[in-house]
Formats: C-alpha cells, sequence, structure tokens
C-alpha cells in the first residue's frame, strides 16, 4: 500500500487535511470550515469543540478519498491563539482569536520595561494579538492550561495524552526565550503566567505523541512534525537563503524572511530542527478578510467575484482602502486606527472601491518589503488569494520585483509535510521541483511611487498613535 503523512493545516477560517507521499505528491485533500464570532468590537472568539471537529471533518473526507498507509502526521496550526482547556481535556472559556484585541488597553497599560524585555527575548513587541495576553484573560476567569492551537490539537490527537507545543508557535506567545529556545522566566513573571498552565515546548521535527481515539485513524500513528501555518508556508516554499522572501495571504497576511541570527526587531522563530532558522516578520491584520469585507459591502457572493469585478477598471481611480478594521500591523503597529475608504468621487463605481481593496492587499505587503534589509530578488506568494491573477500581478507592479506565486495556493500543509518526511529519512527538497507562475512588474517607477505616495497619504490619515 502506498505510504502518506496526513497533513493538517488549521487556519483561522478552515481546517484542510492533505494526504503526501514521500516524494510531495497529494494523493487527497479534505477541508472544513471553522465558526468564529465576534460577540463585541474587537471580540474575535472560536469554539475550541469546533475547532477540533473541522478537523476531524477535514481527516475524514481525506481519508475515505484515498486508500494509503498514514506513516506519520504533520500539523500546521494558526498561530497566537489562545485555547484554555481544563485536567480532564474539555475546554474551558472560548478560544481568543489571534484578532482579538480585547485586551488591547491591558497591554497599553504595561510598564515600558516590559516591552524592552520582550524585545529582546522574543524579538517581537507587547501587542494583544500575540498570546501571552490573551492567556491572562483566560487564566483570569478560570483554573486552565493555556496553550496555541498546535497543543490543543496535539492534546485532542493524542487522546488527551501529551501537553506539548512546538517551538515555533511557542515563539509566537511572548513567552519564550528565541535565543535560550525555553519558556523563559522573567516573561511569564512579567505576564503573571504560572509555568505549569503551559504546555513543554519542543523542537518542530521531535515528535509530539501518537495518535490515540481519532476517529478513522489507528492508534499509535506518530505525530512527526508540527509547524505554525505562516512558518510551514517559508518551509514549503523553501526560502532559507538570504534575498529570499515569501508573502502568505491569508485572512491576514504574513511576510517573512530568513535571517543568519536573532534580531531583536520584529524577528521570529521560523523552526527549531537540528539547528533554529530565525526569520523576520511582518504580520498583516487584514488582508483576505479585507477582500472579503469589501465583497461583502459590495453585495458579492465571494472574493472571487470581487477580483472579477476589479479586474473591470484599469485602476482605482484614486480610491485607496485602508482595511484597518481592526488597527494597524506591521510595520505601522497602530491597533487604534481605524479602516477608511479615501478618494472618492462622483464618478467612483463598486468596481473602483473593489480594486481598491485588491490594491490594498498589495500595498500592505509592499510596506513590510520596504523594511526588509539588502536586495530582495523575489517575493514568492503562497495563500487562497494567490488564485487571483489580478492581485499578483498588483503585488509584482507595486513592488518593483517578480513575484512567484507557488502551484498549490494552499502550501502550509504540504511545507509541514515535507519537514515530517524529511524527519522520516526521505530526501525531499519539493521546493526546487515546484513550478510557479511568475508575475514580472509592469508598472513605471513614476506611477509606481504615485500610488504607493497616495496608499502612505491615507495609512497617515487613518494613524491614532504617531509614527
Ligand atoms: O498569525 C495568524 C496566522 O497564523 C493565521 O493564519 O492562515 O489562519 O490566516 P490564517
Amino acid at each position: 500500500m502506498v505510504q502518506a503523512v496526513l497533513a493538517i493545516d488549521q487556519g483561522t477560517t478552515n481546517s484542510k487535511a492533505a494526504l503526501v507521499t514521500a516524494d510531495g505528491h497529494v494523493l487527497a485533500t479534505g477541508s472544513a470550515p471553522v465558526g468564529l464570532s465576534t460577540p463585541h468590537p474587537g471580540w474575535v472568539e472560536q469554539d475550541a469543540t469546533d475547532l477540533w471537529q473541522s478537523v476531524l471533518a477535514a481527516i475524514t473526507t481525506c481519508l475515505t478519498s484515498a486508500t494509503v498507509d498514514v506513516v506519520g502526521l504533520a500539523l500546521s496550526t494558526q498561530r497566537e491563539s489562545v485555547v484554555g482547556w481544563n485536567r480532564s481535556g474539555e475546554p474551558v472559556g472560548p478560544v481568543l482569536g489571534w484578532q482579538d484585541v480585547r485586551t488591547a488597553e491591558w497591554c497599553a497599560q504595561l510598564p515600558s520595561t516590559v516591552d524592552d524585555l520582550v524585545r529582546r527575548r522574543t524579538g517581537l513587541r507587547v501587542d494583544a494579538m500575540f498570546s501571552a495576553p490573551k492567556m491572562r484573560w483566560l487564566l483570569d476567569r478560570s483554573d486552565a492550561y493555556v496553550g496555541t492551537v498546535d497543543a490543543w490539537l496535539i492534546h485532542r490527537l493524542t487522546g488527551c495524552q501529551e501537553h506539548l507545543t512546538e517551538a515555533g508557535n511557542a515563539s509566537r506567545t511572548l513567552l519564550y526565550d528565541t535565543v535560550d529556545l525555553d519558556w523563559s522566566p522573567e516573561l511569564l513573571e512579567a505576564f503573571n503566567i504560572p509555568r505549569a498552565a503551559l504546555p513543554d515546548v519542543r523542537p518542530s521535527n521531535a515528535g509530539f505523541g501518537v495518535t490515540k481515539d481519532v476517529p478513522g485513524l489507528a492508534d499509535g500513528i506518530p505525530i512527526v512534525a508540527v509547524l505554525a501555518d505562516s512558518h510551514a508556508a517559508m518551509y514549503g516554499q523553501g526560502c532559507t537563503q538570504a534575498g529570499t522572501a515569501k508573502a502568505t495571504y491569508g485572512t491576514g497576511s504574513s511576510v517573512m524572511t530568513p535571517i543568519a541570527g536573532f534580531e531583536p526587531s520584529g524577528c521570529t522563530l521560523a523552526w527549531l530542527t537540528d539547528r533554529p532558522m530565525y526569520a523576520l516578520e511582518g504580520n498583516i491584520v487584514s488582508s483576505g478578510a479585507a477582500l472579503a469585507w469589501t465583497a461583502d459591502l459590495l453585495g458579492l457572493p465571494d472574493v472571487g467575484t470581487l477580483t472579477t469585478l476589479a479586474a473591470t477598471v484599469e485602476s482605482a481611480e484614486g480610491v485607496v482602502l485602508v482595511p484597518a478594521f481592526a488597527g494597524l500591523g506591521a510595520p505601522h503597529w497602530d491597533r487604534e486606527a481605524r479602516a477608511a475608504l479615501t478618494g472618492m468621487s462622483s464618478s467612483t463605481t463598486r468596481a473602483h472601491i473593489a480594486r481598491a481593496a485588491v490594491d490594498a492587499v498589495a500595498h500592505q505587503i509592499c510596506d513590510i518589503t520596504d523594511t526588509i534589509p539588502g536586495t530582495l530578488s523575489s517575493l514568492r506568494a503562497d495563500g487562497g488569494a494567490t488564485v487571483s491573477g489580478l492581485l499578483m500581478q498588483t503585488q509584482a507592479d507595486l513592488l518593483g520585483h517578480p513575484v512567484e506565486a507557488a502551484d498549490v495556493p494552499e502550501i502550509s500543509a504540504l511545507g509541514v509535510a515535507e519537514l515530517a518526511w524529511t524527519t522520516l529519512g526521505e530526501t525531499t527538497d519539493w521546493a526546487a521541483k515546484r513550478s510557479f507562475r511568475t508575475f514580472d512588474p509592469g508598472m513605471d517607477a513614476g506611477d509606481r511611487d504615485r500610488r504607493r505616495a497616495e496608499w502612505a497619504q491615507a495609512v497617515a490619515s487613518v494613524r491614532v498613535r504617531p509614527a
């Protein structure tokens, strides 16, 4: 029987599963939606049981589509979101999603010494997006175990036997010392998180227990590798050399470029195998979400229809959407800023607004790539929105560099499957064999500068905190 790794990619809007052979061939896939609720402005919640059930549904679809010998599991997960569960493995409270900013005020009152400590130990900054303030919020209401989504799924996949998390996911909590590679006692104290509430941290390919009581799966299958979803995309895109970068277009977006060692500004631990792989990363809060919001606003059924409408006009004709619905992420970091639609005239049509939404996704990526030191040879793109040729061409135009869109838009599952197969002793390097859709820049420099300046002006107009 054909051997396959069962790769699970648990994201904000969907759980996906794929059966992947040792040469990177995808035999079957499955997908199931995940619910999300916003009970108050700035609150973004999910349900831990719903997350788990959606993973099971995706696995079931996958396993009924192909007959294989599952030799291992690989797990990629949304990051920063926090789950609480009790001693019997039952969820406690809601999952606080990464977009949830209910703790923004609490974060703002922390002394600047905490922010200094966070930067020195984690390469991040205090922000309500990260896990530690969310963990504090949950622990203020119940005595629970807390962990990121990888820890929750490992717990469930192992029949509640294991309490483990992966280093790259841990590096997004604000509690993990990215240089010493363990929970930081100083940071635990600063956020008042008891060590006993947290899972143990393991390297990305160190093994995370074996399956137990998972419907459709035999007991005893090893969970071979775990990566955070954005990091898994970087792994899958083969971005390990200086001058390479990837952008993942999800609900939000993440731009990552590898760096030689830890840096105290915008640094993240991409993965930890025999050595740590560090990356500079910029997170955009709203990209796919901005497209979905605009489609909804315009009464369109989906994002595909929105991009088709956007393509009917040459440009947005001066209309700019700044999608700061939950504030601005990297590199602006102003969570109190709010969205704006500017530059409209009486000749503005729905198509111009649609085009402004597409532009907004690309501009936000450029804001981050502008901060990457050195020369960027090209940008590798992945994530659902990369199916839009208009978005990819706009990205190349505004960037002034080629964009290489992966032939498989959802690359996180493949990335973590590749790490699993490598760990199982196979020679992989799938990115070298992958084909890309290449988009070359076609906009002249003057036009690009004018469009970028227009965008910068609109961003400045929504800022609440000084740049
Ligand atoms: O940092 C949040 C990110 O991991 C969410 O990814 O794919 O669910 O938008 P996604």
